[in-house]
């Protein structure tokens, strides 16, 4: 299949998606988003594909976010459907695909950006990767997933800050706030994906798809905080507790017994 805005290749079974407006530092236009969800549909269906790398063109950017040139004639309805086609169409079917996507950070993964590289399973980020979510500038807030996967990624506070601020993070702070795997040279970024990729490649494919189906229903919803409110209350079922409020009330060491 060709693209009008996308480059691919097929190289040891590894589907390489380079994202191709760098005039535009890759910004995501309704045309990327379309043939982005036709490129995924790619790595579901054909066979020769194990897993896929998405990378943009350029040495200055990965992805400068969503593009903000086609914001304007935007509603509160049109809004919703962008974001929500976005969502379904491509950020949702790259996180939940049974093949590895890998994101190639090569520079400014801004906005949406930020939002492709967090969806994808994991980040690999050469050293002048930067990664922000700047929408609040433009009196917005992520629609692609941001604000969900930046706070199961990072903790709620660093992303209230991240988001909040809308500034930008270096690759060696992305790497230490966890949203970067590793960071690598930006002559090295491919090479050091694909060699993580063909060692996935030796392993059971089923296991595989099992990992990523089991780690993304990590607590996705309500869910977990339910169940912590169910946990909690069974504390007050136990003679520690007792113990424990006991002691602190009376000032002294508790003892618990585990009963
Ligand atoms: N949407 C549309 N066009 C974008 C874009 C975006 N998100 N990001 C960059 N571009 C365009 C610029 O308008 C410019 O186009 P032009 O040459 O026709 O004027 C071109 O890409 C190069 O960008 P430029 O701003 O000149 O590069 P820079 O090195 O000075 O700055 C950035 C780089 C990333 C700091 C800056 O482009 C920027 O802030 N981009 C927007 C980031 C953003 O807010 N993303 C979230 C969107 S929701």
């Amino acid at each position: 299949m060709s693209y009008q805005t996308l480059l691919t290749s097929l190289e040891e079974n590894i589907f390489i998606i380079t994202i191709n407006r760098p005039e535009k530092l890759n910004a995501l236009n309704k045309i990327v988003i379309e043939e982005l969800s036709k490129a995924i549909d790619e790595v579901y269906n054909n066979t020769e594909i194990k897993s896929a790398i998405i990378t943009g063109a350029g040495e200055k950017a990965f992805v400068a976010g969503a593009d903000i040139s086609e914001f304007l004639p935007l509603d509160q309805k049109t809004g919703e459907e962008l974001a929500r086609k976005g969502q379904q169409n491509v950020f949702d079917k790259i996180e939940n695909s049974h093949k590895p996507i890998i994101a190639a950070v090569n520079g400014f993964a801004l906005g949406g950006g930020c939002e492709l590289a967090l969806a994808c399973h994991f980040i690999i980020a050469s050293d002048n990767a930067k990664f922000g979510q700047p929408e609040v500038n433009l009196g917005l807030i992520p629609g692609y997933g941001g604000t969900q996967r930046l706070a199961q990624l990072i903790g709620r506070n660093r992303a209230m800050q991240f988001i909040m601020t809308g500034e930008m993070i270096n690759a060696k702070d992305a790497e230490q706030y966890g949203i970067a795997n590793k960071v690598v040279t930006q002559s090295e970024l491919l090479n050091e994906t694909k060699k993580i990729l063909s060692v996935i490649h030796t392993k059971a494919p089923l296991a595989i798809a099992k990992v990523i189906e089991v780690i993304n229903n990590f607590d996705h919803t309500q869910q977990g905080y339910d169940f912590e409110i169910k946990k909690f209350g069974e504390c007050f079922s136990t003679e520690d507790v007792k113990e424990g409020v006991t002691a602190f009330l009376e000032k002294r060491k508790a003892s618990f017994k585990g009963k």
